[in-house]
């Protein structure tokens, strides 16, 4: 694996790469997400000798479909072309997920595109629900992964239940430590 340096970081560097790699043809002002400013949000950024090469943030935002008020959002997880396939994705979302234990978050979720799920999955994230289209983007799933590690076991269970209603797959069965992805 090639020396990555993660690291918080502001919102404008950030910018050149979700626009590249996110949002090719669309204006660079919708690669800005009301989000990006709230109280609780953190960007981070990978670096490779100074160059940022790859960008996630995390939001502290609730989904409708979650009765959790810890809950905590990634958006905006890119990684130039180039780097892609090298573990550095991989960081910068385990960096999200160790901040939002951090955070005692009780979910970390997202709107994974369909042929990014995969990747999500390798991190412990389980599709909840159907597919669906955002315009403009295209097919995502909204995945989520169970945080649940600050309760008991019970109030975990409830909280996997919750997360994971009119789900095929099992609730994760034990608390996720922050190293075990
Ligand atoms: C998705 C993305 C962020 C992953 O970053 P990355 O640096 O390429 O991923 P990593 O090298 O850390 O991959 C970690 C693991 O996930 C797998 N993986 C990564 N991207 C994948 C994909 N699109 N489909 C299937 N598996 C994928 C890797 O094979 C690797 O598995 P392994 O540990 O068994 O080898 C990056 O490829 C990217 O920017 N893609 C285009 C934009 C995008 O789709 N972003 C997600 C928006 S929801």
């Amino acid at each position: 694996m090639i020396e990555t340096v993660i690291e918080q970081s502001p919102l404008e560097p950030l910018i050149a790469i979700r626009s590249q790699v996110l949002r090719p043809n669309q204006p660079l002002s919708n690669c800005y997400y009301p989000e990006d400013v709230f109280k609780h949000t953190k960007h981070f950024a990978a670096f490779i000798e100074s160059k940022t090469v790859g960008a996630a943030s995390i939001y502290k935002e609730q989904h409708p479909d979650f009765a959790l008020k810890q809950s905590w959002r990634v958006r905006g997880m890119a990684v130039l072309p180039e780097f892609q396939g090298k573990g550095i994705g991989m960081q910068l979302l385990q960096t999200c997920i160790n901040h939002a234990i951090d955070e005692k978050a009780d979910v970390i979720w997202c709107n994974a595109r369909t042929n990014a799920a995969k990747f999500y999955k390798k991190a412990g994230f389980k599709v909840v629900g159907k597919e669906f289209e955002i315009e403009n983007i295209g097919a995502h799933y909204l995945m989520a992964k169970n945080l649940g590690i600050h309760h008991s076991e019970s109030k975990f269970i409830k909280i996997a239940k919750q997360i994971f209603a009119n789900h095929d797959e099992e609730p994760i069965p034990v608390p996720q430590s922050r190293n075990s992805i």
